[in-house]
């Protein structure tokens, strides 16, 4: 079994340590800062949580799915905060998926002004990416991920002995993002044992982080695969996982940027080889799906400032590429 890895997410001195590898979970009282007196552990009925903390610790559940993933969750855990009587000095400890560090994270931001919050995440894909880089939010029936903050964890322990009960539908969702950081570094991450390559990714997010914490543009990067990825997700009402739809949306990205003459034949295959061969993932949109549909949808989508916008790779490297004609995203559709 390999070694723990620590990465450091640098951020000056809002700077911490994600601990990777089996058995991380040993590393959290050493994360908990000095100052606390108490805890409160946010997690889920559905979250195997067994956290040992050498300090009083209350434990706050809420609800499973998107449709709580709302303002009125954050008022039912910062309800449970005052009850439990915790102050800023204190700590929260975020056990689950992306769903409850965005809870977590976005309650501790608020509660007194901000408190600190320590990720421990239990899903590839939190542990790869929700997890990391403070992005919290949550949902209004106008839209996903209207309403939130920026709000740094100050640790994150990303324990890979929690994946062995992770439903397989879950683990794809965290494959699709690994798919992409291979794009982003092409650096053949499979070579990899599990712990390392999560490790590596933890590492390339915290690399873009640092540089654009406020996603003004190098974070955005983040986003490759995605914007046809988001589309499939709404179309198929979240038929298709988040990886799957990631995946897609790579092999998409690729054939976009192939369309632009950005990339050649041997790029867009690589991207199907990764998808679809290394990751087995899916690597073209279901034939059902209409074009006009996904179209529409990826207009709308937040990234999407002035005409049609994708991250694309091209010959400086995967980059944002505006005003995308309609004409170019019907023709590489067509080649889904
Ligand atoms: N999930 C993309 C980001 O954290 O910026």
């Amino acid at each position: 079994m390999s070694a723990l890895q620590r990465v450091v997410v640098p951020l000056g001195e809002r700077s911490y340590d994600v601990v990777v590898g089996h058995g991380a979970i040993a590393e959290l009282a050493g994360l908990l800062p000095g100052t606390a007196r108490k805890a409160a552990v946010v997690t889920q009925a559905t979250v195997p949580c067994s956290i040992d903390l050498p300090l009083p610790t209350a434990r706050i559940e809420i609800g499973v799915g998107e449709s709580h993933k709302t303002l009125t969750t954050i008022e039912l855990v910062a309800r449970s905060f005052a009850r439990i009587g915790l102050t800023r000095h204190d700590v929260v400890i975020a056990v689950g998926g992306g769903m409850v560090t965005d809870i977590a994270g976005f309650a501790a931001a608020t509660w007194h002004r901000g408190m600190p919050v320590i990720n421990v995440a239990t899903t590839l894909l939190g542990m790869v990416d929700g997890a990391i880089g403070g992005k919290t939010a949550v949902n209004l029936p106008e839209g996903k991920n209207l309403v939130g903050s920026f709000w740094q964890p100050s640790g994150v322990i990303c324990d890979l002995d929690a994946l062995a009960t992770l439903p397989s539908r879950e683990r794809r969702s965290g494959d699709g993002e690994m798919a992409k950081y291979h794009f982003l570094t092409g650096e053949d991450l499979e070579a990899l044992d599990l712990t390392a390559r999560v490790a590596r990714c933890v590492s390339i997010k915290a690399a873009l982080v640092a540089a654009d914490e406020r996603e003004g543009d190098q974070r955005a990067l983040l986003n490759y695969g995605h914007t046809l990825a988001h589309a499939l997700e709404i179309v198929t009402d979240h038929g298709l996982t988040h990886g799957e739809a990631v995946g897609i949306g790579l092999v998409f990205a690729a054939e976009l940027a192939r369309q632009l003459d950005r990339i050649d034949d041997e790029r867009v295959k690589a991207h199907r080889v990764v998808v679809g061969d290394t990751y087995g993932l899916p690597t073209s949109v279901p034939t059902d799906l209409g074009a006009d549909d996904l179209m529409a949808l990826m207009a709308r989508d937040k990234k999407a400032l002035d005409g049609l916008t994708f991250v694309l790779d091209g010959p400086r490297g995967i980059e944002i590429v505006r005003d995308v004609s309609t004409s170019d995203v019907r023709a590489a559709l067509a080649r889904m």
